[in-house]
């Protein structure tokens, strides 16, 4: 079977197509052939060695798959050959094989296509949590997402909406935006690229508050950072709930505390990797939720590019270069 390899930390490019042996199932596991796979920004940083998890070299990128079960491991009872079935990896998904935990597979209703499953349980798993689990959304509150058309972003504005929250997009350009807003956000703002000026930063704040009607975000979803969280952070209403989700932008951001006493505010991290191990039950019924609206078509998962998986390295380069749209994925065969 062939897989796209990292076999040196540097650009997508440099990944390499080589041929490797069929991996064989051991206890509770099922091998899959992988149709499709997603692309999230964990890629990126595993290629540049600034993940936190750190496969050993070379490697397949490649988080979350989806495709048919190919064989069986000694004790899997949960699924059979040629069931349809998505499933985080953590990587590996650059290929047209992966072994998986059976326990971990989520079944694919007949109306979901390879595309589509391979491309939600990074990022809806990751704001269905953040906005379920961590910040307690209600209904009527106003939830700002930043980075908005980005992979999390979206599906934290289609979650937003469904949970009946007012959304406010924010994102780099209109183009991004008015994606946002396609897909249900009430309105949206253009903020700056880096560095941003002490101006530039207040009109943000000031405009998160305009667009909420002055009270500020109840929840703001922020997987950006850098320069982008203070400005975002001065704006939330009292007992507001900020999501640390991520760090796009490059920089950890550095808060001042007494923001957080002035707003009587949370700031609340969010690691659905991490939670996912720690209670696989509740991770993996939050993936059949998510899958069953998906289904009923109450959640649309974006899928803006596909590649092939020979040039599954430009599939990466596009969420470096910040061009993605939604979901980029890879497809096989
Ligand atoms: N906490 C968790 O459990 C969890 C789970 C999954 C992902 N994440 C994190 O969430 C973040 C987003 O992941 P993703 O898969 O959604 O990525 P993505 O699809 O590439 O979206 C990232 C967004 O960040 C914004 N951005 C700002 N500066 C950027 C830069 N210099 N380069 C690239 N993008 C930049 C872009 O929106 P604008 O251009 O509109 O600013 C882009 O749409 C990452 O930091 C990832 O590690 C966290």
């Amino acid at each position: 079977m062939k897989a796209m390899l990292c076999t040196h930390y540097g650009p997508p490019e440099e990944m390499e197509l080589r041929d490797l042996p069929s991996p064989v199932p051991g206890r509770n596991q099922v091998l899959i052939t992988v149709k499709a796979c997603g692309v999230n920004f964990p890629d990126v940083l595993m290629l540049a060695d600034k993940y936190q998890f750190k496969p050993p070299l070379p490697f397949p990128p490649g988080g979350e798959v989806a495709g048919v079960v190919k064989a069986l491991g000694e004790g899997v009872s949960n699924l059979k050959v040629g069931d349809r079935v998505a499933v985080s990896i953590g990587n590996g998904g650059f290929a047209e094989e992966v072994l998986a935990d059976s326990r971990r597979c989520v079944a694919m209703p007949a109306n979901v296509g390879f595309d589509v499953a391979s491309a939600f349980i990074v990022t809806y798993g990751t704001s269905y949590h953040a906005l379920k689990d961590r910040a307690k959304l209600k209904p009527g509150e106003h939830l700002v997402v930043l980075g908005a058309a980005g992979g999390v972003g979206l599906s934290a504005v289609e979650i937003g909406v469904a949970m009946g929250a007012k959304v406010i997009a924010g994102a780099s350009t209109q183009e991004k935006v008015d994606l946002a807003i396609k897909h249900g956000a009430v309105a949206g703002f253009v903020y700056p690229k880096l560095p941003l000026s002490r101006d530039q930063q207040k009109a943000m704040s000031d405009k998160i508050k305009e667009l909420t009607g002055g009270a500020g975000a109840d929840v703001l979803y922020d997987p950006v950072g850098d320069q982008y969280s203070e400005p975002a952070l001065r704006a939330m209403n009292w007992e507001g709930r900020y999501l640390v989700i991520g760090f796009a932008a490059g920089e950890i951001a550095k808060i001042p505390l007494n923001l957080t006493l002035l707003k009587g505010c949370d700031v609340l991290g969010v690691f659905w990797g991490m939670a996912t191990q720690r209670d696989p039950k509740r991770a993996n019924e939050s993936l059949q939720e998510i899958m069953k609206m998906i289904s009923d078509g109450k959640l649309h998962p974006d899928v803006s590019a596909k590649f092939p998986l020979a040039e599954g390295g430009k599939s990466i380069r596009m969420l470096m270069d910040r061009k993605a749209m939604g979901k980029v994925v890879v497809t096989m065969g």
